[in-house]
């Protein structure tokens, strides 16, 4: 398979650190430094859908591909406001797609999980168009009481058309699975037989186990893509990471010994925006022009599970 297009949509407000200092204990001079996050964007009166829906839009004109050709769909998403259908029959509805669609949770690394899954229906033969869509609004799972994570946050949404090519070198999906360092409970319906204590808590996070992880997973990853591809760290050309925290891709381009250039973010006017992040960023370098046919790509994503993954892809 190959990216034949992409497209991403924000919501309109912006709110900077200097905002959340009005009402959090914090300050710019705390969030820049450690995070690299100046100012993210937050759903307010969007519908999280149609932010999708106009990714959907973007992506489908560029890839030139009509919404009813698409054979099959991924909707990459952690939280909305539909417990069923899926996120992504609801946007389907409203974009005019008429395929099959599965939800994934998979958290931040959903694109390159749902890109994975992508490559395995291309390698079946079953489909020719394929759409991915990352939506995400974390903002509605942290308590905007905690500093220590809602800052972090900013909320998007991203699409992807895969159609057929041979671009997909390789991948590597990982797990080390404990949900304890980054969770959130939801309240369930109560039913007259239920006895046990229930309750809802907003995201938790151990930060800095959290910020550890990612960095050993990411580098595992990105050293079996690049061995799996019979490729070395200075053939790549772009490193796209999860924007989680500039600190986090600093380190992991230290360890690596690559020049800055190839590792774009956005991270300072976005902040971390779960799966969507690393796909808003494609859609940003695709459409600042940055990309040339051939090009090396490294994706990588880590998160909630613990989940981490990367893919090579040529463009
Ligand atoms: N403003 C001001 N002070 C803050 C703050 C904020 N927004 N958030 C935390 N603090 C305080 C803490 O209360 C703590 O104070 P104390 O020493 O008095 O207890 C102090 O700063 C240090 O907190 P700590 O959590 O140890 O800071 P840190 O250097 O580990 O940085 C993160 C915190 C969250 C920025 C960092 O751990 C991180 O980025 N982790 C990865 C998180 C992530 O990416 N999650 C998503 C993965 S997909």
């Amino acid at each position: 398979m190959k990216i034949a297009g992409t497209g991403s949509a924000l919501p309109t407000k912006q709110v900077t650190n200097d905002d959340l200092s009005k009402f959090l204990d914090t300050s710019d001079e705390w969030i820049f430094p450690r995070t690299g996050i100046k100012s993210r964007h937050v759903i307010s009166d969007e519908n999280l859908e149609d932010l999708a829906v106009e990714a959907v839009n973007k992506a489908l004109e560029m890839a030139s591909v009509a919404a009813c050709d698409i054979d099959f769909f991924i909707c990459s998403n952690v939280v909305n406001e539909y417990i069923t259908p899926g996120l992504g029959c609801v946007i389907a509805s409203k974009a005019g797609l008429a395929c099959p669609s599965i939800d994934i949770n998979c958290g931040c690394p959903g694109f390159v999980y749902g890109m994975d899954i992508i490559d395995k229906y291309f390698r079946s033969g079953t489909v020719k168009n394929v759409l991915l869509v990352a939506a995400e609004e974390p903002s509605r799972m942290t308590a905007w009481t905690d500093r220590s994570t809602c800052v972090l946050f900013g909320d998007g949404a991203a699409a992807a058309v895969f159609t057929e090519g041979g671009n997909y070198l390789a991948s590597k999906l990982s797990a080390r699975p404990d949900p304890d360092p980054l969770y959130q409970y939801h309240l369930m319906e109560p039913t007259p037989y239920v006895t046990k204590e229930e309750y809802s808590l907003p995201l938790q996070m151990k930060g800095r186990e959290v910020f550890k992880f990612a960095i050993t997973a990411c580098l595992d990853d990105i050293k079996t893509v690049l061995d799996k591809a019979g490729k070395k760290v200075e053939d790549i050309d772009y490193f796209l990471i999860h924007q989680a925290n500039q600190r986090i891709v600093d380190s992991i381009r230290g360890h690596l010994g690559v020049e800055e250039a190839k590792f774009p973010t956005n991270i300072i006017d976005h902040g971390n925006s779960s799966s969507a992040s690393c796909l808003i960023l494609l859609d940003e370098c695709n459409r600042k022009g940055m990309f040339k046919r051939g090009d090396l790509l490294l994706f990588s994503g880590f998160g909630a599970g613990l989940l981490s993954g990367s893919a090579l892809l040529e463009w």
